[in-house]
């Protein structure tokens, strides 16, 4: 977008928020910084495509990367310009309850033409994202969402930092344009909205030039609706730095594939080990065969020998999982899905058959109980510890993601594994995870399979 128009949008959308608010006489000077939801076209799919239409913040995808320094303030004013009522969820941040952004839950829904102002502070440094939180099978799909980066106080020891938003769309390859069959039995009985087309910040055949012996720092987000990637380097080598925004202890050199599920991310710390002339690439795994997801050529030799092995990122405030000894224990039984075992479940306060809950759309069950209801799964008091044991009983994996607070995984042997907000589970698996109810408020506890949470796997806990 050239600036002229990068102007006009921006004259636009203030003029636009002044009209909005008759009563405010707000000065120029004191408006807010505006995200704008809107109907854009992109060209996605390689040139000799259409463009296709996609919803996106301020019309691009992934929207503009928002960048803050840890314990900074966010504001944004999200106006609704799409057809469709919408909200923001800023995913992974140990945020108020009355800005997460579920619609319908949280806040109401934003209308359409409508706005509201979003007004948090980030704790936490990391690699975070924001996406649409309403009918977000459709959204999400369509391309709502972009990366929130909280910068750590000092800068580590890297030449570049890229954030690297992944995604699969569902295109119609005649025409470019995404399919619009969010809804369809298929794919919220199956393993989810998978797409046909993969790309890397909305574009096809994301390259960039980088040089020998550079250390890059790679923001890995995954934005897709239910796609796991399976990743790979070739030329590239280095460590895992944090997971789901959260630093390691202790980086884990990385060695061999590794897995990116639906909403989680990865900081890594990768050296530029090919040589110059040639070029370098994040893999993905596709139907057995290895295809680059992102490119980086060669262009040059930065220094003659790579750097020594990095130091941890430096932890985030108060995030110790305490009082495990006295923890109060839950359990949560995923069931449901096609070649289940669902044999009737809970919809609207009736029982009803499997039978009943296909003609009804729905095919999945936490606890007997379909989709969100009035009880939460756990009611916490505020310093409480939870011991929460999920139990896979489908066929299928699922990515489960706790709003407002980051857990560990427990292990069968006591250690505990690192701090996610989302953690993917394979068919047939028993998992426990702890985590602090330090953060008041209602959080949802659901499948990042976006299918599958808008049929069923979606429950909450209240922190009082
Ligand atoms: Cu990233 Cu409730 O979601
Ligand atoms: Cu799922």
């Amino acid at each position: 977008m050239d600036q002229t128009r990068r102007n006009l949008l921006q004259t636009g959308a203030a003029s636009g928020l002044l009209w909005a608010l008759p009563q405010a006489g707000l000065a120029a000077a004191d408006a807010p910084v505006s995200m704008t939801a809107q109907v854009a076209n992109l060209q996605l799919a390689p040139p000799n495509y259409a463009k296709t239409e996609v919803w996106g913040y301020d019309g691009r995808m992934p929207g503009t990367t928002i960048r803050v320094g840890q314990g900074d303030r966010v504001k944004r004013r999200f106006v609704n310009e799409l057809p469709q009522a919408s909200s923001v969820h800023w995913h992974g941040i140990r945020i108020d309850n009355a800005m997460d952004g579920v619609a319908g839950f949280t806040q109401d829904a934003v209308p359409v033409g409508g706005f509201f102002d979003y007004d948090f502070v980030v704790p936490d440094a990391g690699t975070y994202w924001f996406h649409a939180h309403n009918r977000s099978v459709e959204q999400v799909a369509r391309g709502l969402y972009g990366a929130l980066i909280v910068e750590e106080p000092t800068a580590p020891d890297v030449d570049r930092d890229e954030v690297l938003v992944l995604d699969d769309w569902w295109l119609d390859p005649k025409t470019a344009q995404i399919y619009t069959d969010f809804d369809s039995p298929h794919s919220r009985s199956h393993a989810g909205r998978i797409g046909n087309f993969v790309a890397t910040n909305g574009k096809f055949g994301q390259t960039m030039d980088v040089k020998q012996n550079q250390r890059l720092r790679l923001r890995l987000i995954n934005a897709a609706n239910a796609r796991i990637f399976e990743l790979d380097l070739e030329g590239l080598q280095g460590w895992v730095m944090a997971y789901d925004g959260m630093p390691l202890a202790v980086p884990e050199k990385i060695d061999g594939r590794f897995v990116l599920a639906p909403a989680q991310r990865v900081d890594l710390f990768v050296d530029v080990t090919a040589e110059e002339g040639q070029t370098a690439h994040l893999l993905r795994l596709d139907d057995g065969k290895s295809v680059s997801q992102a490119a980086f050529q060669v262009m040059g030799v930065a220094a003659s020998t790579r750097r020594a092995a990095p130091v941890a990122l430096p932890a985030n405030p108060n995030m110790e999982i305490t009082g495990l000894e006295n923890a109060r224990q839950f359990n949560l039984v995923m069931e449901g899905g096609a070649m289940g075992r669902l044999d009737t479940a809970i919809l609207n306060g009736e029982r009803r058959s499997f039978e009943q809950l296909i003609a009804a759309n729905e095919y999945w069950a936490f606890n007997g109980v379909v989709g969100l209801t009035d009880a939460p799964l756990a009611r916490m008091s505020r310093g409480e510890t939870a011991q929460l044991q999920i139990y896979n009983d489908t066929s299928y994996p699922h990515a489960m993601h706790l709003h407002g607070m980051h857990f560990r995984e427990i292990k069968p042997d006591g250690s505990q594994g690192p701090l996610r907000d989302t953690l993917l589970m394979v068919g047939g698996e028993t998992r426990t995870i702890a985590f602090v109810a330090d953060n008041p408020g209602k959080w949802l506890f659901h499948c990042h399979m976006l299918s599958h949470a808008a049929s069923g796997m979606m429950t909450w806990v209240d922190v009082a």
